[in-house]
Parts: structure tokens; C-alpha cells; sequence
């Protein structure tokens, strides 16, 4: 079913996201990974998907909904409790002192490793009079070298949070750099240092609830990385984090995007076509202009170079990709005003993904997916 929107009567530039397919994704992730639970990872308005329509259709799954979302920010978290989705959220970057009263407030599992945090959370359990414990999820860096406490001091700061009562260890964590990539012997060693930990937690009797690293990459090339939870990011939304991945998972992109032809003019041998002058037609051309720019998340590295779909066939873009509008050269092609135009999504002979844009400008679906912007406003398809 496609919901309408008045915006989209006014432009005609949309994107699908197409709920089915998300569903279908995250059912192979999930019996991939056979009896591991599953944290599905939504921030960035999961990836430029919408991320609280994503959460409700996941969670319409019941029984095999995800037992966790992530979100990188507090805010992002706060959005979903506002509207109702009760699924346990980590919130993976940490918060700042002014986010600290929310995560009490929503009962997020924030992300923990040093002991100002702990006294943050601490202060302002205190404040809020709840007699709930916090859960919080331990991050260790095993060589990401971003966040995190180093896998040498993890066991000393997690016997130290043991001895805070008012805490509870949800989960121990760590994120690869290189799982994406076909050498994975960085990735080992990462693993190495996460399975010793647990290894020395589990000798030791000490319950860290659950412990989990998997992101994409992982899931699709390192079984060994599952334990008792994977958190997939891009995989759900239907790409592959890299071209250096197995298939070993069936994804379809989630997200098609759409626009139509809104002007046709007929540009003359030598004359040219938008700022700089950067096509110059060879010969009499239609070129067509289409209502979708960089303001849109068209990057402006794709002038003369991308693609698009119009009645099963494709055509080059042509002359400088503009803030609201692109042109496009039909050459000796004729096509009425308001007809539809692919820019990602596939007809039955021509099909346009992600990645034949990352190819042009050097790199990956998930900034394409998250560079388009609010403006592009989302059909949800279930
Ligand atoms: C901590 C953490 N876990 C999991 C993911 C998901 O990664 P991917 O989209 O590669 O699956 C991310 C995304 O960057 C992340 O930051």
C-alpha cells in the first residue's frame, strides 16, 4: 500500500521505503545468525529509512521482533520512547552530562566506560528518586581506538562497576574497523581480545549479561563474532557494508528514490547545459530537467557522470547538478511532462543501486542513504 502526501502532488520527487523488504532482510539476518538475539541498529534515523516507522514495523513481528534497538544519540532514543516503542534501547555514543537525566527518564541502556560516567548516572539516579537500577552496556576498544576502555583494563572496570549496586551490566560490547574487509586478520585480533574477555569474565562468575560485536561485516563473514546478541546496521537496509563481503545473506535495497520530468527544451549542437557550463551538447539534444538536486542529497560529485531510469532505459545526467535540479539528456528521445523518473530503484531491464553511485564518488550506501535529506519526504511500503 503506498501512503500519499501532499508534498509529493507539489513535486513529485519521493522516496519509497519499502517495508516488505526491510522485513524480508532482516529475516535472513535473523536466521543467519540462528539463536543469537538481534539489536537492530537505527541511528541516523535508521540510515535515512525513518527511523520509527523502521522500529514499528520491526516490532509488528511480535515473537521475532528485535530484542534491542541501538541509536548513536540520546535524542534519537528519546524520539522512539515518544512514540511508544517500549524495545530495550542502547544508546552507542556517550552521553553527555545534559542527557544524562533522559536516559533515567526513558529508561535507555547507556553506553559506559569510565567511572565519571558511572558517577554521572549515579547523581542523577539519585536526583530522580527511582529505585529502578540503571542498565548500562560496557564498551571495550579492542582497535577501533575510538571509544571505549581498553581490553587490558576491561575486567579491573568491570569488577569495579560490580561493586556499584545501583548498576546493572546489560551488556559488554566492542566494534570492529575491518570486518568489511576480505583480509580479516585485524578483525581476529579484535575478536581474540573480545572472546579472552569473556572467556576470563565467564572463568571468574561474573555476569555481563550480553555480550555482542557483530556488525554487519561480521554477520555476514564471522560466525565466531555472535555470541549472544549481533547488531546489523546497513545489511538491514539491504547493502553490503563493502565489495569485499560474501553474499552469504539475500538483501534488496530498501529504499528507491523517484522524481519526474517537470521541463523538456531542446538544447542546440554547442550550446550548453547549467552552471559552468560543464555539458556542451555534441548535437541537437532534449534534455530534460527533474526536480531533485544536492539540497536532496544528489551529490554534486555526480555531475555528468550518474544515471537515471526513465520508461526502462536509461539516460546520462547532464551539466552541473544543481541545488533543487538535475537535467538529464534524452537525447533524441521524446517524454511527456510528469513522467517518472528511476534515480535509484530498478524497472524490468534497467536497475540503479547505491552502490553504481558510491562507484562515482569514491564512497559507501550508508552516506548515500543518510545524505538524503528531510526534504525528500518518505512513502512507506508494507
Ligand atoms: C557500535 C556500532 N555497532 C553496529 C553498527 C552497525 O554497523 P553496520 O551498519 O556496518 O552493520 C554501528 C554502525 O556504525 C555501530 O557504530
Amino acid at each position: 500500500m503506498l501512503l500519499k502526501l501532499n508534498s509529493i502532488e507539489m513535486r513529485n520527487t519521493f522516496a519509497v521505503v519499502d517495508l516488505t523488504r526491510l522485513v524480508k532482510n532482516y529475516k535472513n539476518i535473523r536466521r543467519k545468525v540462528k539463536t543469537s538475539k538481534v539489536m537492530a541498529v537505527i541511528k541516523a534515523d535508521a540510515y535515512g529509512h525513518g527511523a520509527v516507522n523502521v522500529a514499528k514495523s520491526l516490532c509488528a513481528l511480535g515473537k521475532a521482533a528485535p530484542e534491542y534497538f541501538a541509536v548513536a544519540l540520546t535524542e534519537e532514543a528519546i524520539e522512539l520512547r515518544k512514540n511508544k516503542i517500549t524495545t530495550p534501547i542502547l544508546v552507542l555514543d556517550p552521553f553527555s552530562r545534559s542527557n544524562a537525566p533522559d536516559v533515567i527518564k526513558y529508561k535507555l541502556e547507556a553506553t559506559v566506560y569510565n567511572r565519571e560516567q558511572l558517577k554521572i548516572l549515579d547523581n542523577e539516579l539519585r536526583k530522580s528518586g527511582s529505585r529502578s537500577k540503571i542498565k548500562i552496556h560496557i564498551k571495550i576498544d579492542t582497535g577501533m581506538g575510538r571509544l571505549g576502555v581498553s581490553s587490558d583494563e576491561a575486567v579491573d572496570f568491570i569488577r569495579y562497576v560490580k561493586s556499584n549496586s545501583q548498576f546493572v551490566i546489560a551488556g559488554i560490547y566492542t566494534h570492529f574497523s575491518t570486518s568489511d574487509e576480505y583480509d580479516k586478520t585485524y578483525a581476529n585480533l579484535q575478536l581474540a581480545k573480545f572472546t579472552s574477555l569473556v572467556n576470563c569474565l565467564r572463568s571468574e562468575n561474573i555476569d555481563y549479561g550480553l555480550a555482542h560485536c557483530a556488525n554487519s561485516g561480521a554477520i555476514l563473514d564471522m560466525p565466531d563474532s555472535y555470541f549472544d546478541m549481533v547488531r546489523p546496521g546497513i545489511i538491514l537496509y539491504g547493502y553490503h557494508p563493502s565489495l569485499e563481503t560474501s553474499d552469504s545473506i539475500n538483501l534488496s535495497p530498501v529504499m528507491d528514490l523517484f522524481s519526474c520530468i517537470s521541463t523538456v527544451r531542446l538544447i542546440r549542437e554547442n550550446e550548453y547545459v547549467s552552471y559552468g557550463r560543464k555539458f556542451k551538447a555534441g548535437s541537437n539534444v532534449n534534455i530534460a530537467s527533474v526536480p531533485i538536486g544536492y539540497a536532496d542529497g544528489i551529490n554534486r560529485h555526480l555531475t555528468n557522470k550518474m544515471k537515471v531510469i526513465i520508461a526502462d532505459k536509461e539516460y546520462p545526467q547532464a551539466g552541473t547538478v544543481t541545488m533543487d535540479r538535475i537535467m538529464i539528456n534524452l537525447n533524441n528521445d521524446v517524454y511527456p511532462v510528469s513522467e517518472k523518473v528511476i534515480l535509484l530503484g530498478h524497472s524490468k531491464n534497467c536497475s540503479i543501486d547505491a552502490w553504481d553511485w558510491c562507484k562515482i564518488i569514491n564512497t559507501i550506501p550508508y552516506e548515500i542513504l543518510c545524505n538524503l535529506s528531510k526534504r525528500v519526504p518518505r512513502i512507506y511500503k508494507s
